[in-house]
């Protein structure tokens, strides 16, 4: 064999337009969804760092709306909220309120930007005083079919306050189905469901925590969320929620689960999303508060990861970061 025979891939990398020329992904300012934590409060200037999440805030809907507005001007098309309200009750009656937090701020969203895609996330957890995502029952078991009313009024009060896509993280079986019913009886039946269709019982949720205090005051998600240990299954849970009427498929978390994305790319057809959730953020943010890595070359190189695995949707806390980026 001579050296004529060896696969010259350098020829393909001698310059940044040459490697431009070949490139088989892009990251791109529509692909990235921006997750939020508005709190409802009755000061108007609420802004709280999220300390396990640098550069993350708790916001009030003034300031939710100030600091959406500036993404906005860099190109972001979309954000997924996440509420934190006033009172919590075992029945997360605030989840599914009309004037409830994340309502309220999807109208006033929807009002200053209505091209923005705007999505919420349907889930009981942070309105729960026990901070599981269904009810309970006295013993202290997450309770599947009585949650799912709870769950499909929680999407339709989003919805009707304007939510663009409504995304239930709650796990519960038979939610997709329940919440596409009660859409299309009410009307919306042109409104997606983005389901968290593959999430995982994951130690990678822990500044969330912080973020959407919504810690379980007992026990923890195993009983409902999936086991990091299986891949096949995820085809499972994918295959009933299509059948349900999801409409994109969500892999959750996101890095740790590239193999996760890649099956379910390659056997359904519909949209892929990952999230990038916020532990993975807190690692590359905090190495590079250290110094111990190039913080935006982590970034940009962890979001082409999902792109390559075959996600066309991103839900980062990194999406102001890259556009900022990608805005040069
Ligand atoms: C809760 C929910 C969680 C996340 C999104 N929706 C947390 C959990 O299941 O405990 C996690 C997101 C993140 O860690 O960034 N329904």
């Amino acid at each position: 064999m001579s050296f004529l025979d060896f696969h010259r891939g350098r020829r393909l990398r001698t310059s940044a337009s040459m490697r431009e020329l070949v490139r088989e992904n892009e990251v791109r300012p529509q692909d990235l969804m921006m997750p939020y934590f508005v709190v409802e409060t009755d000061d108007k200037d609420f802004r709280k760092p999220i300390g396990s999440m640098p550069g993350q805030h708790q916001l009030s809907m003034k300031q939710l709306k100030k600091r959406v507005g500036e993404a906005v001007a860099m190109g972001m098309k979309s954000c997924i909220l996440f509420g934190i309200p006033a009172e919590k009750d075992p029945e997360g009656s605030q989840a599914y309120a009309d004037e409830g937090i994340v309502q309220e701020s999807i109208r006033m969203l929807k009002d200053a930007y209505p091209d923005l895609i705007v999505a919420a996330d349907t889930c009981l957890c942070e309105f729960t005083s026990h901070g599981h995502c269904g009810l309970l029952s006295p013993s202290g078991e997450v309770l599947n079919d009585p949650t799912l009313d709870l769950l499909a009024q929680t999407a339709l009060s989003q919805v009707r306050a304007g939510a663009d896509i409504v995304a239930p993280s709650d796990m519960m079986d038979g939610r997709v189905a329940a919440i596409r019913d009660t859409l299309d009886e009410a009307g919306f039946v042109n409104t997606p469901i983005m389901s968290y269709a593959v999430k995982y019982a994951s130690a990678f949720y822990g500044p969330f925590r912080e973020a959407a205090e919504n810690s379980p005051t007992s026990g923890d998600r195993k009983s409902y969320q999936m086991d990091p240990a299986n891949r096949r299954e995820a085809l499972r849970e994918a295959e009933a929620d299509i059948a349900e009427g999801a409409d994109i498929l969500m892999v959750k978390p996101g890095l740790p689960y590239l193999d996760v994305i890649r099956s379910l790319r390659e056997n359904f057809d519909a949209p892929v999303a990952a999230y990038q959730v916020s532990g993975e953020y807190s690692m590359i943010k905090a190495a590079a508060q250290n110094g111990w890595m190039d913080g935006d070359a982590v970034m940009m190189e962890s979001l082409i990861s999902f792109k390559r695995a075959g996600a066309e949707l991103i839900l980062t806390y990194f999406t102001e970061d890259a556009l900022r980026l990608l805005n040069g």
